[in-house]
C-alpha cells in the first residue's frame, strides 16, 4: 500500500498564494525519496482550486476539497458539489474533519451520506475520526472511534477507495503530537473496526500536529499508513520534509 501525504489547508492562502507556494513545491519533489511509493494530495480552500488544479496539472500530485454536499446541484447555498470536483480533476474529498464537526455541526449521519456520495461520485473519501480531550480522559476513546467508523461508513461499500484519518482532536492544531505509544494503540483499534466491517485494505493516516521532527517516529508505527498535515503543510519546506520521510 502506498503511504499518503495529505495537506490540508484549512481557510489559509489566496490562489495567488497558492500558485507561489507549488512553484517551490514542485521544484522540489523530484527530490522526495521512494516517491513511487508515495502519494502527495492537497487539500486547498475551495476558492483555490482552479490555482491548484492549473498548478497541479500533468504533474503525479492529486487535490481534492475539504468538504463538498450530498447533492449534484440544486438550491444549496454556499455548497460544493462533488461531481464538480471530479468534473474539475479532484479524486478526494476530505469528510467529517473535527472542525466541521465541531465548528458546523455535522454529525455522523451526514457523515455516512457525505462518505457514500463521495463513492458514487468516484472521488476518495478521506473519512475523518478521533475524540476529545474529555473523551479520552473519560476513557472512552474506543468507543468514540467504533461509533464514528460504524456510522460514517453504514452507506458505504467496502472498496479499495477509502482512507481514514485518526485524528485526536486535542492534537489538531495544538502542538501536542500525540505519542508514538497512543498513535500505535489507537490505529490498531482502528485497524481492527475497518476489518470487521470489510474495509481491511484501508489505509489509516495519523493527523494532529505532525512536523518533520516527529514524523519519521510516527509513521515507523503500526497501521500508519501516512499522515494529514495541517499547520505544517503551509510552508512548501516543512510538508517536502514530512514527505521525505519513510
Ligand atoms: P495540524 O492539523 O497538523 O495543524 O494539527 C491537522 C488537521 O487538522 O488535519
Amino acid at each position: 500500500m502506498k503511504k499518503i501525504f495529505a495537506a490540508n489547508w484549512k481557510m489559509y492562502k489566496t490562489p495567488d498564494e497558492a500558485r507561489h507556494y507549488f512553484a517551490e513545491f514542485l521544484a522540489g519533489v523530484k527530490s522526495i525519496p521512494h516517491s513511487q511509493d508515495k502519494e502527495v494530495v492537497f487539500f486547498p480552500a475551495t476558492i483555490c482550486l482552479e490555482a491548484v488544479s492549473k498548478a497541479l496539472a500533468g504533474s503525479a500530485i492529486q487535490w481534492g476539497v475539504q468538504n463538498a454536499y450530498i447533492k449534484n446541484e440544486g438550491a444549496f447555498t454556499g455548497e460544493t458539489s462533488m461531481q464538480t470536483v471530479r468534473t474539475l480533476g479532484g479524486q478526494f474529498v476530505l469528510i467529517g474533519h473535527s472542525e466541521r464537526r465541531s465548528l458546523f455541526f455535522e454529525n455522523d449521519e451526514m457523515v455516512a451520506l457525505k462518505t457514500a456520495q463521495a463513492q458514487e461520485m468516484g472521488l476518495r473519501p478521506l473519512l475523518c475520526i478521533g475524540e476529545s480531550l474529555s473523551e479520552r480522559e473519560a476513557g472512552v476513546t474506543q468507543d468514540v472511534l467504533r461509533r464514528q467508523l460504524t456510522m460514517g461508513l453504514a452507506k458505504t461499500q467496502p472498496g479499495k477507495d477509502l482512507v481514514v484519518a485518526y485524528e485526536p482532536v486535542w492534537a489538531i492544531g495544538t502542538g501536542k503530537v500525540a505519542s508514538p505509544a497512543q498513535v500505535a494503540e489507537a490505529h490498531t483499534w482502528v485497524q481492527q473496526i475497518l476489518v470487521e466491517l470489510g474495509f481491511a485494505q484501508t489505509p489509516i493516516l495519523y493527523g494532529g500536529s505532525v512536523k518533520p521532527e516527529n514524523a519519521a517516529e510516527l509513521l515507523a508505527q503500526n497501521f500508519v499508513g501516512g499522515f494529514l498535515v495541517g499547520g505544517a503543510s503551509l510552508e512548501p519546506a516543512s510538508f517536502l520534509k514530512i514527505c521525505s520521510v519513510g
